[in-house]
Parts: C-alpha cells; structure tokens; sequence
C-alpha cells in the first residue's frame, strides 16, 4: 500500500516573479487555498498522510502553513470565522508532515532523490503543486493513480495531450497502448521541439515512483538545462522494466504561470468557493 507523498516545493518559481521573490509558489493562493494544500487534500484523499516536502531557502511559510496558530485560533475561537480553518485542522489531524531541504536547485530529479530519506525504501506519490489537478466527476487524480498502481505495481505518469505545438514545455511520452487511456511507455523525452517530440502525450505532476527510482536518478548524469531531470531517470526504468503513462480523468491547471493560474481561479471560485465547498 502507498502512504507515503513527496512534495518538490524548492524551484525558485520564475516564471510568477516578483510574486514568488520571498514567498514560495506553492503558498500562491487560488481563492482562498494555497497551492500546497489543494495538493495535501488530494493525497489524502488517495489515502496518502505521510506527507514530505522537500523546501528551500525562503519556504517557511509552508511549515507554518501546515502548523497550529495559536494566537489565530484564539483570536476567532467561538466566532463563525472557525469554519475557515475547518479543511486544513483536518489535514493536521490526519497527516504527519515531514521537511528536508534542498540546498542547490539541481532540477526535479535531484529534488526528489533530496527527499530519499524521507521516503525510505516503499512506492511513493510525487505531487508538483503547482498542477492544480481536480475531477469534479469521481476520483481524484491521485486517487486514480493509486489505483491504479495496485493494478500495475510499476511506476506511473500522469499525462495529458497538449497542443504539439507546446511539446517544449514537458517531458513527453511515446509508448504502446494497452487500454484507450493507458500506456507502457517506450520512450520518454524533456521538453522536446514540436519537431522533435514522439508525441504530443505530456507528463504532467502527478507520478507513482517505486523506490529502485532512487539508485536511477543517483547514475543520472545532468540533462536539458544541466538539471537532473526525472524523465531521464524514468526512462531507464522504462528500458529495464515497466513504467506506465496514465491519461487521467479530470482537469489540470498549470498554476506556475499566469494564464493558468488564472483559469484554475475562475474554476475553483465557481465550482468550491461559490457552492461553500472551499473550507
Ligand atoms: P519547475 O520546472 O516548475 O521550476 O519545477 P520552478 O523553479 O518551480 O518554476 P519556474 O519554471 O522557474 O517558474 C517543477 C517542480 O519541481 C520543483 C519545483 O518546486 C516544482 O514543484 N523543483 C524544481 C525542485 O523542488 N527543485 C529543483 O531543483 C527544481
């Protein structure tokens, strides 16, 4: 069984500066949530309630964020205003929280092999946060992938198609089909030209990553952008055993940049703040 979701929350963000200049992305608010706990309710949704989060420099704020205030819950103790910590006393009550911190940003994969320890040696979830990924029609992502995984018992991807035009935005899959949304993936690439991608099958945040991942990513050599990147680790797992890519049921946001962070606000306004699911 999966208990275990890991959270890389060190990348410095640049893409929403100045925004994210002294505050984490994942603190970055859609409505009235941050990023990072839309993520922590999804895994616990899947079951997962060990959560560990792999910070950086100037990524307080998350630790607080997953804490007890005891001025605040002084302050409206009684008053109606108890509500809105509703959601996230249950998250404290229901998942341990772990940190450890990366001290270079040497890309996804090195962050991930950060969090090792954490994890210890069992299948783990990694959730981006900045992928805002919500179904409103049954389970959610994670959930899926949970699942799923329980089917397989092999490393999986979560994906989406994109726009080819945008393949250079993602590590991108080619692989065979075994069920109209289900691949086995034979080759993976980063952030391909539209000219050069096998697909137009987009990894997005969300993974299911059995330990020997690890070992995979310590033999991996720097890649696109001198970063040690997660599909170049991924891919070898492809080439020595299985790695499935999953066409997930749902939506998914890229809140690491404005048009989609936007959109994800419009979404999550009309469909949890409006109808009093927001807490
Ligand atoms: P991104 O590619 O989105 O990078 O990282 P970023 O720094 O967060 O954002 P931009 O592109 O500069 O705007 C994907 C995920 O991997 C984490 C990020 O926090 C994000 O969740 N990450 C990336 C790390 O934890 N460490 C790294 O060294 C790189």
């Amino acid at each position: 069984m999966i208990k275990k979701c890991l959270f890389p929350a060190a990348g410095y963000g640049t893409r929403f500066l100045p925004a994210t200049k002294a505050m984490p992305k994942e603190m970055l608010p859609v409505v009235n949530k941050p990023l990072i706990q839309y993520g922590v309710e999804e895994a616990l949704e899947a079951g997962l309630s060990e959560i560990s989060i792999v910070t950086g420099r100037g990524k307080r704020a998350l630790e607080d964020h997953f804490d007890i205030s005891y001025e605040l819950e002084n302050q409206i103790k009684g008053t109606d205003k108890e509500k809105y910590l509703v959601g996230i006393r249950r998250l404290l009550n229901e998942c341990s929280f772990s940190y450890t911190r990366q001290t270079e940003m040497k890309g996804l994969g090195h962050a991930i092999l950060t969090g090792r320890p954490l994890i210890g040696d069992e299948p783990f979830a990694v959730v981006l946060a900045d992928d805002l990924c919500v179904n409103l029609e049954g389970d959610g992502v994670l959930q899926q992938m949970v699942k799923l995984y329980n089917q397989f018992r092999c490393s999986i991807v979560a994906i989406q198609e994109v726009d080819p035009q945008e393949t250079n935005k993602y590590g991108v899959i080619s692989g065979e089909m075994i069920r109209d949304d289900i691949y086995r993936v034979n080759s993976m690439v980063e952030k391909p030209a539209p000219e050069d991608a096998p697909s137009n099958l987009a990894i997005i945040g969300r993974y299911i990553l059995t330990p020997d991942i690890f070992k995979l990513i310590e033999e991996t050599e720097p890649g696109k952008g001198g970063e040690i990147q997660i599909t170049d680790a991924l891919m070898k797992q492809a080439q020595n055993g299985c790695v499935i890519a999953y066409k997930f049921k749902g939506q998914r946001f890229d809140c690491g940049g404005a048009e989609g962070y936007i959109e994800a606000t419009n979404f999550c306004f009309e469909n949890f703040y409006k109808t009093g699911k927001a807490y």
